[in-house]
């Protein structure tokens, strides 16, 4: 199934048979259905399906927020630990996410400069001095074109979308996971912001190595991005490889249909007028 070329990269994440399914009898879901992958270090992946396919449950296991049902999820060719609160708050430092709506995010009632700090305290930068810690703070914000002296006192909702999703950015920044998971994270917004979003992601996973996993319904979007794709259908993965071998050469019905209805799959995006 796996046609990704032999990869010399280190294994990120991986996993064997991995399958959730929901309530009993009549009632019974298979929503992911024993898939398997291999993520290696700094490896951007799409995941593509449409709504419904079993993105979202698959993303919330591998982000050890729900149990599988069956399988196993391996880290660096380890079998996970995220048995207890301990265990998984650790790899929790290892593996972070952005989300489709950046409100629902942050804690409302945490100013911006608190929800920065946290990241930095999290990345055991308790001890460090304030002047430090502004330092870094504003080398996020500026990483991201936001600037530090105009958010501080102020709260998320204060903010934009645009501004909120570059907030978002430069927690990651801040926070330097070895993988990043974003579920759709930019659907909510213009195309404009959009590529430059994913300009910063890209970046951001030059400058730190990050493995980045994308979950999209968007196939153009994918192919444009990734090193690797994973098509999802009804919670299996139909078809994988690198991005030219599944898109430009499909095999599975299913991956035609959704290119098929990408008008214009070929055409770059033009970053330049961001
Ligand atoms: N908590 C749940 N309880 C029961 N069924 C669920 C639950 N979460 C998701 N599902 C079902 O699992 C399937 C996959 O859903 P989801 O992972 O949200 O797909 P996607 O993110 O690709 O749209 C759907 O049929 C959905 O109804
Ligand atoms: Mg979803």
């Amino acid at each position: 199934m796996n046609n990704a070329k032999p990869d010399k990269r280190p294994l990120c994440l991986s996993g064997k048979g991995v399958t959730k399914i929901f309530g009993f009898g009549d009632k019974k879901t298979v929503a992911v259905d024993h898939v398997d992958f291999e993520f290696h270090v700094g490896e951007l992946i799409s995941i593509v399906g449409e709504s419904g396919s079993g993105k979202t449950t698959l993303s919330k296991m591998l982000l050890a927020l729900s149990n599988e049902s069956e399988g196993q999820i391996f880290f660096q060719g380890k079998p996970r630990d995220v048995h207890t609160r301990k265990s998984k708050k650790k790899y929790w430092q290892d593996i972070q996410a952005i989300f489709q709506d950046p409100f629902s995010s942050y804690n409302v009632f945490a100013k911006i400069d608190t929800v920065l700090l946290d990241c930095i305290n999290m990345r055991g930068g308790k001890g460090l001095s304030m002047d430090k810690k502004i330092e870094m703070m504003t080398e996020a914000c500026s990483f991201v074109n936001l600037k530090f002296a105009e958010l501080t006192n102020k709260y998320p909702f204060e903010l934009s979308g645009g501004q909120m999703q570059r907030l978002m950015i430069a927690r990651i920044f801040l926070l330097k996971p070895k993988i990043l998971l974003a579920d759709e994270p930019t659907s909510m917004i213009d195309a404009c912001s959009r590529a430059t979003i994913l300009d910063m992601l890209l970046h951001l996973r030059d400058e730190i190595g990050m493995t980045i996993i994308f979950i999209t319904h968007d196939i153009g979007l994918a192919y444009y991005i990734s090193d690797s794709v994973y098509i999802m259908e009804h919670g299996k993965f139909v078809e994988s490889g690198t991005a030219d071998e599944v898109i430009l050469h499909p095999k599975a019905e299913y991956t035609k249909r959704l290119i098929s209805d990408v008008p214009k799959i070929y055409e770059e995006w033009d970053l330049t007028t961001v």
